[in-house]
């Protein structure tokens, strides 16, 4: 098709506006982060919302009860259903269920599941189970407690970390520093869920920048 100046003039403001729209709702895209050494190798046939249990298992992951909630939104506020949450984590104690973390004198919580696969419902929204993961050493520094996520929307692969808020060592955390805007990787701290007092309760919502 040729590009005529009008078409210009019609695409360049209608780009204006959706930025603009963008901006009057205060949504700007969430950092990209390291994907990390951890994504798993072998992922569990479990994978579902509930890291805290494992098919065919009676016990129940150690550690603090971690509910987290949100939703995969464009620039524009729109949900991004469907979309593919892939987190993993790991555990209580600080270790990865993957084979680059045996050096870790954490022990594996047989109980734990480490990852999930989840799908967005049709407002964009997810929720997961899981416990809060420990902060653990790195050859180049301490890592604050985070969970990462690859996030599949129509047109893009978000892949990030998401960390806790009011965590001391986030100040530290040398990840966490490159995230801009870095208010975009902390979840928000909310009330307990009534059917699951146990667990503290979290908020994240990703925007993604293409959709
Ligand atoms: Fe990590």
């Amino acid at each position: 098709m040729l590009l005529t100046r009008r078409h210009l003039v019609v695409g360049g403001a209608a780009a204006v506006a959706s930025v603009s729209a963008a901006r009057s709702q205060g949504l700007v895209a969430t950092s990209a982060q390291d994907l990390g050494p951890f994504y798993p190798i072998l992922r569990p046939s479990d994978h579902d919302a509930d890291l805290t249990r494992l098919k065919g298992r009676s016990g129940t992951a150690m550690g603090q009860p971690i509910q987290v909630i949100g939703r995969v939104v464009d620039l524009h506020g729109n949900p991004v259903r469907n979309a593919q949450v892939d987190l993993w984590q790991c555990n209580a104690a600080g270790r990865y269920d993957h084979p680059g973390d045996r050096a870790n004198p954490a022990t594996l919580d047989p109980n734990f599941q480490g990852f999930a696969r989840l799908a967005t419902d049709r407002d964009g929204q997810f929720k997961f189970r899981s416990v809060k993961p420990k902060d653990y050493d790195t050859p180049i520094g301490r890592r604050t407690p985070h969970i990462h996520f690859a996030i599949d929307g129509r047109a893009e692969r978000l892949v990030t970390q998401m960390y806790f808020p009011g965590e001391p060592l986030n100040e530290a955390d040398f990840l966490l520093k490159n995230a801009a805007p870095r208010e975009s990787v902390i979840a928000t701290a909310i009330e307990r869920l009534s059917g699951d007092p146990q667990a503290l309760a979290f908020r994240w919502n990703v925007v993604l920048g293409v959709g």
